[in-house]
């Protein structure tokens, strides 16, 4: 029988626009879903919305319709932009449908029985946006300490959840249980601020507003929104209903995926309601960062198209899913620009992978009329590939299984990475030419091939459309059910037919794109023109030249230098500046975003030579304009007595993002 694996992501307020940021648990959960489904488990993948509640009641006024009218609505386009981002998820729960209602009603009745709520006198602030109560001591400011917007004083009878009983078991299970709680630094958090600070019972209905799960012993009473989205995770699988199976199934969940700012709820909340309920704790817990943009977690456009519609008609769903898969980092924040998502879909997908296919399948086509030839003939490069391939799905499997999504895409772009290598190391096209190292040619052709087909494969789970074009163009079934034995080299079977089809990602001219999007976003703000005062940005300084030898320093403190955030950046793309001898145009890959650098470097390196390289950056200059181009940093080079100007490069592999220290 499978291993059975359920994952969630939190249900979605649906009280407004969907921008990208809010795309990212929902694709991040599919691409863990495929990959586990793939892997051979049986996958049970829940999302839906949250649709009680004072905020939703307000925002359907300000609309002029009723909160259930308002609400039907939005949830019509949430799953349109579901489906259209290929979100596989096994079952959309409502906290409006009926089932769900009575389940609430059932625990809140449950937990009142046996004593763990309780009526009371309740007096606090209440944040409305964020639908959460604030002791006075825990405002900041007077403020809602989480989101910093006004709160209410409300007085009024309510029931509480006797959670206060639960401490020490919550204290245990965050501090002893390594897995629950992820990413390790919200431990501290949640332990310091929370629980350790004193724990209070929960205030867990109200009578101030009417759109919510009615308490069903006292019609007075709307169940506390969080109570009612929380159960979420149990009553989608039929706990509290007539047929419990799907929940004696699945529960406790393997992974419940949500953004940082509502871990406290899901770490604290959740379990001690479960403990109340004497239910099994879900497994892990993982709060991933944001989505910036700017420095906001994206609310508002800044120029930078954010809507997920718009982009995913322009670029295709692929580059959308890919951008937000690659771009956001273990458990800190990402950073989304216009400039960043096209040079990701630039360097990734059309250079390196889009490339690899179409060399590959016009050579079988060119050199062996489109069928793959098999020999048992090798050339030297070859074990290693067959390594490489036969271990990828080991790396990615690992990487998953720690949340590390990136870090599993990245593996099959190394693999990718090293094929487009091997082409350049065997060079098919001299082969070709030499009727007695045909062998070789086949041989070739054949584990390129093969890096297709496996890459084909194990990118199923993270750009299913993409994926499947290339399957069918080397004749691996697309319709997949599971992994298998397919990830080992060898099985591509000879005369297999090898199809070229079109372009996988058109290449973009990333500059003027930029400014498209810009005027799509309909905040085509001039963008201010500032030319680099002489040395500022990218220009290797003029009186520096003189320098050497007898130099006299100004000394800095330390304290001056900590002011410089030097960073490694990998070269993703790099192109001249047209209308300019001097600068070359990189796209840099600091850990956080891409970034368009500037550097006026045309003289010493050819734009080729850069692409690649990891480089040292200083990443927290004020951003300029050069030679037209946006600079949003500076790349270190040296400079030598003759006048070499060299790179400044990491001895060993840091990858982009590492601290200069
Ligand atoms: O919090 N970057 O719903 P929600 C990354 N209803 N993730 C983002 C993001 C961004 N810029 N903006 C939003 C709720 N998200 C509650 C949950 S669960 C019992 C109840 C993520 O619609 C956010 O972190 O505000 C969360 O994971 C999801 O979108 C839904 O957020
Ligand atoms: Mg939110």
């Amino acid at each position: 029988m499978k291993e059975k694996f359920y994952i969630t992501t939190p249900i979605y307020y649906p009280s407004g626009k969907w921008h990208i940021g809010t795309c990212y648990t929902t694709v991040v959960c599919d691409a863990i879903a495929r990959f586990k489904r793939m892997s051979g488990y049986d996958v049970f993948y829940l999302t839906g919305t949250d649709e009680h509640g004072q905020k939703i009641e307000k925002v359907a006024k300000e609309h002029g319709e009723s909160p259930k009218s308002f609400v039907d609505k939005q949830v019509a386009t949430l799953k349109e932009l579901w489906k259209k981002l290929d979100i596989s998820y096994d079952k959309f729960i409502r906290t409006t449908d009926e089932y769900h209602e009575k389940a609430v009603q059932k625990i809140f009745a449950k937990l009142y029985e046996k004593g763990d709520i309780y009526k009371s006198e309740y007096e606090g602030w209440y944040c409305t946006p964020c639908e959460s109560f604030w002791t006075k001591t825990q405002l900041s400011d007077g403020k809602c300490p989480d989101c910093g917007r006004e709160v209410e004083l409300t007085k009024e009878s309510s029931y509480f959840f006797r959670m206060s009983k639960y401490k020490d078991r919550l204290i245990d299970l965050i501090e002893n249980n390594d897995e629950f709680l992820q990413p390790k630094s919200r431990r501290n958090e949640m332990l310091n601020n929370f629980l350790k600070a004193g724990l209070q019972d929960l205030a867990v209905s109200r009578t101030s507003f009417k759109w919510g799960v009615p308490v069903p012993f006292d019609k007075d009473h709307v169940v506390y929104v969080w109570l009612d989205a929380l159960t979420n995770y149990i009553t989608a699988l039929g706990y509290g209903t007539d047929d419990e199976s799907l929940f004696r199934k699945y529960w406790p969940a393997d992974v419940h995926m949500m953004g940082k700012e509502i871990v406290r709820f899901h770490s604290i909340i959740w379990p001690a309601l479960l403990m109340a309920l004497d239910l099994p704790l879900p497994k892990k817990v993982y709060g991933h960062g944001w989505l910036l943009l700017g420095s906001d977690k994206i609310s508002k456009s800044k120029g930078n198209v954010v809507d997920p519609v718009v982009l995913s008609d322009r670029y295709g769903v692929d580059a959308v899913r890919y951008y937000l898969l690659r771009e956001v980092p273990f458990g800190s924040d990402g950073m989304f620009t216009n400039y960043a998502f096209l040079s990701r879909i630039n360097a990734d997908l059309c250079n390196s992978l889009g490339n690899l296919l179409s060399r590959t399948t016009a050579m079988v086509n060119q050199y062996f009329g489109g069928r793959l030839p098999v020999t048992d003939k090798k050339t030297a490069y070859d074990a290693e590939i067959e390594k490489e391939i036969n271990g990828l799905q080991g790396k990615m499997s690992e990487n998953i299984d720690n949340l590390l999504i990136p870090e599993a895409l990245e593996d099959v772009f190394a693999l990718i990475g090293r094929a487009n290598k091997y082409i350049d190391e065997t060079m098919p096209w001299t082969l070709a030419k030499d009727e007695n190292r045909r062998e070789e040619l086949k041989s070739v052709m054949y584990h390129l091939i093969e890096v297709l087909r496996v890459a084909g494969l194990a990118l199923m789970p993270f750009l299913p459309e993409t994926a499947k074009r290339i399957l069918s163009d080397v004749s691996e079934n697309p319709e997949t059910g599971e992994f298998g034995d397919r990830m080992r080299y060898g099985l591509s079977k000879e005369g297999a037919a090898i199809t070229k089809g079109e372009p996988l990602f058109k290449r973009i001219d990333v500059n003027k794109e930029s400014k498209e999007m810009e005027k799509l976003a309909g905040e085509g703000k001039e963008e201010k023109k500032e030319e680099s005062p002489k040395g500022k940005n990218g220009e290797v300084k003029e009186e520096k030249k003189k320098k050497h030898g007898a130099e006299e320093y100004k000394e800095i403190t330390i304290d001056d230098f900590a002011k410089i955030e030097l960073k490694v950046g990998k070269i993703l793309t790099a192109e001249k500046v047209e209308g300019s001898k001097k600068l070359l145009h990189f796209s840099v890959d600091t850990g956080e975003r891409v970034r368009s650098i500037v550097s006026g470097v045309a003289k010493y390196y050819t734009a080729e030579e850069m692409v690649g390289k990891e480089v040292v950056v200083v990443a927290n200059l004020k951003p300029v304009t050069l030679g037209g181009v946006l600079s949003e940093g500076m790349i270190l080079f040296a400079e030598n007595e003759n006048g070499d100007v060299i790179s400044v490069e990491p001895s060993k592999r840091a990858g982009g993002g590492a601290t200069v220290c």
